[in-house]
């Protein structure tokens, strides 16, 4: 009897060392982000995968009954209708606030990795000072020469929300009038399509994600390294308030089945280790200073002034981003 109850109390804990983790970063190099977790805590971590917004939706449909213990995402303004559905636990860590500067983290979400939203340019048919701040795309003598994502996309979106936040709605609005009156084509595909263009001539001017950049410039293939050569790139906004960056992050889940595990596992991501993992796997920034990181593309980018505005601001101005975008036809 004795040992039959050792044997189920066994059971039980084994049980209990599992992290189900709803995640919407779809990076090969995550792989080896969790099998560090699973090393050095012995919680297995079970992945549910899927597009950001059904995900979303995934997690508000379970509600009480939800397994998901974590969420993982990127984007700044998601991770805020997370938290404005109300899905995710107030989370309480000295760690974490040790670790992660205020302006990225909130009550209940975190950055983990930063990216910076840069100007690129085609050489040699425009000039590097041309294209010194975002407000340098709207300015006429950018007409016919840019092309772009989306503006309802979410990258899109949040950079408007920082220029609604910092310049205030009319100059915004203004700014984004401007920008489609410049535009080469309508918008169409994703960052990299955009770089692409740009190093083809379809068009002389883009902004893209800083990641897509350092892939390309990692990449194995020369025609994309050739792409690379023939843009010149831009940190924006270095005399003002600096390159908008976007972030991904996440936050324990309100009906987390395991919340124990899913602290840890956030604490997790904001260690030496995991922190690395995301600059050299996926080439993004720590969010924890004095990370020793070993990647070439980010070594080659360099050092830039990255705007400070509280992430959860880029939320507060999202809604008004797309409308102002519908109004004036960014699309
Ligand atoms: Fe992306």
């Amino acid at each position: 009897m004795l040992a039959l109850g050792a044997v189920s109390v066994t059971n039980l804990q084994a049980e209990e060392q599992v992290l189900n983790l709803y995640s919407a970063r779809h990076y090969q190099t995550d792989e080896a982000l969790y099998e560090g977790f699973t090393k050095h805590t012995g919680i297995k971590i079970k992945r549910i995968e899927g597009k950001e917004d059904e995900l979303l939706e995934r997690i508000r449909n379970e509600g009480a009954y939800s397994p998901a213990d974590v969420l993982l995402t990127v984007d700044a303004a998601r991770l805020s209708a997370a938290h404005e559905l109300g899905l995710f636990a107030p989370v309480t860590s000295a760690l974490l606030e040790k670790r992660i500067p205020a302006n990225l983290r909130t009550s209940d979400w975190f950055s983990f990795s930063t990216r910076a939203r840069v100007i690129i340019y085609a050489k040699g048919v425009v000039k590097a000072d041309d294209v010194q701040t975002y407000d340098d795309l709207a300015n006429p003598r950018l007409q016919g020469k840019i092309c772009s994502r989306s503006g309802s996309h979410p990258y899109n979106l949040s950079l408007m929300a920082s220029i609604i936040a910092h310049q205030g709605e009319a100059r915004a609005e203004q700014w984004a009038k401007g920008v489609v009156a410049n535009f080469a084509r309508t918008p169409k595909g994703g960052d990299t399509d955009q770089i692409r263009a740009v190093a083809a001539g379809e068009c002389a001017v883009a902004v893209a994600n800083t990641y897509y950049l350092a892939r390309l410039m990692r990449s194995d293939k020369p025609e994309d390294r050739q792409a690379i050569d023939k843009i010149g790139i831009v940190w924006p906004d270095q005399q003002s308030y600096g390159a908008h960056i976007n972030v991904s992050g996440g936050g324990v889940l309100k009906h987390a089945p395991h919340k124990d595990a899913a602290l840890k596992f956030l604490e997790y991501l904001a260690s030496d280790q995991a922190q690395r993992y995301f600059a050299d796997g996926n080439n993004e920034w720590p969010v924890v200073a004095g990370i020793k990181i070993d990647n070439p593309a980010l070594t080659a980018l360099g050092k830039f002034k990255a705007d400070q505005l509280p992430v959860a601001s880029l939320a507060m101005y999202r809604a008004k981003a797309q409308i102002i975008f519908d109004q004036v036809g960014y699309r």
